[in-house]
């Protein structure tokens, strides 16, 4: 919320899923260009009440969608929904996708096509347990997608959960910031970005362009706007035990074009000294099935408690991660934590103080 406020956004306030705001085009292309945290820019449409897929189809076909793009356009319609009474998503979205086509069949005699992969011009639609809206998606691919990753590594976080979770730690651009556990480097990555005021948004395209109401002018001019102080100097580092994981995060910290203010190394988190006498540490654990046995869990997690109590006085340590098992293993007393939703997936941002000595009884 206080992110897209910055960004020109009005009457921001939480809704189900995300928050809504008011503005003009520019507010929007915006909120596209340089919101870390959020998934997709929606424009609502229209809303509507309804009881069935009929009064659905009625409410997408009172939409005159010929004024918002041109037929040569493909589109993709998506429907999610919460408590709706409706038996099939499924074939509402296919009564919305018809009753768009044949808006534009009667006003022109011809139809968009549908591309579900990389569609021109996505759709979508909310259902609640009465009522709809209607939304053009002014982001197009969703906005995490950044244009830097180059391959998939072990399980990356999402960029906007990354950035997300580096604005939540309280991390000041002078602090030094380690990642232990680095993977392919998206913590490093965002941090980095964030404190060199690049737009996330500055390597890719937009769902806006493809609208009839595009104002390439006024876009221009948003993408000029330099909106954040560029710290001078940077003090980042990531390791990681794997050293194909090193050989990815390398890769994409030079695609986002900010190796030169990361120092990697190959590293075991347990055996890694601080690399300065206070400052931030965030990992992201493997959890689950990935980690090995509960028994594996139950033996890296004291060391790691260990490791910190001996080595990181002085440091706030971040771990993210699904494990709710975790604070008792590690045996250190948690500062704060915070829930967050990984997908569908609900973890925690635990905050440890290290101070000398610190465990839990
Ligand atoms: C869930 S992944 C991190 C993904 C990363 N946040 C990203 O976005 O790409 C966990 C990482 O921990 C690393 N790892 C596992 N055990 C480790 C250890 N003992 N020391 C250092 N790294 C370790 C794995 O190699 C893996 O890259």
């Amino acid at each position: 919320m206080k992110e897209i406020q910055s960004l020109g956004a009005r009457e921001a306030s939480s809704v189900a899923g995300g928050v809504a705001f008011s503005g003009g085009w520019e507010a929007c292309y915006r909120v596209n260009l340089w919101s870390r945290i959020a998934s997709r820019v929606l424009w609502r449409i229209s809303e509507f009440p309804y009881a069935n897929e009929n009064d659905v189809h009625a409410a997408a076909k009172a939409v005159d969608w010929t004024r918002y793009f041109p037929v040569e356009k493909t589109i993709r319609v998506n429907v999610t929904a919460q408590k709706s009474p409706l038996k099939s998503l499924e074939f509402a979205t296919l009564r919305i996708k018809d009753a768009v086509c044949d808006r534009f069949r009667e006003a022109l005699g011809r139809r968009p096509d549908v591309d579900r992969t990389a569609p021109d011009v996505r759709v979508h639609a909310f259902l609640e347990e009465r009522k709809g809206a209607l939304y053009l998606d002014t982001s197009g691919e969703p906005l995490f997608k950044r244009g830097w990753r180059t391959g998939q590594g072990e399980a990356p976080l999402r960029e906007n959960l990354a950035a997300g979770i580096v604005m939540l730690s309280g991390w000041k651009f002078d602090e030094p910031l380690l990642d232990p556990m680095c993977g392919g480097g998206t913590i490093l990555i965002e941090a980095a970005a964030m404190a060199r005021g690049r737009a996330p948004g500055a390597r890719r395209s937009f769902g806006f362009e493809k609208l009839k109401v595009f104002d390439s002018g006024l876009w221009n001019t948003v993408k000029e706007e330099r909106r954040e102080s560029e710290a001078k100097s940077l003090q980042l580092f990531g390791s990681d035990i794997d050293p194909e994981a090193l050989k990815s995060a390398r890769r994409n910290l030079a695609e986002a074009g900010v190796e030169r203010w990361v120092q990697l190394e190959q590293r075991d988190v347990l055996e890694r000294e601080a690399p300065a006498p206070a400052g931030v540490l965030i990992a992201n654990p493997p959890y689950g099935e990935r980690m090995g046995s509960a028994d594996e869990l139950a033996r890296f997690y004291p060391l790691l408690g260990n490791a910190w109590k001996k080595g990181f006085a002085g440091w706030r340590c971040f771990l993210f991660t699904a494990d709710m098992r975790l604070p008792k293993l590690i045996r250190l007393q948690p500062s704060r934590r915070t829930p967050l939703w990984n997908g569908a997936l609900e973890c925690r941002i635990y905050e440890f103080r290290i101070v000398s000595g610190s465990h839990r009884g």
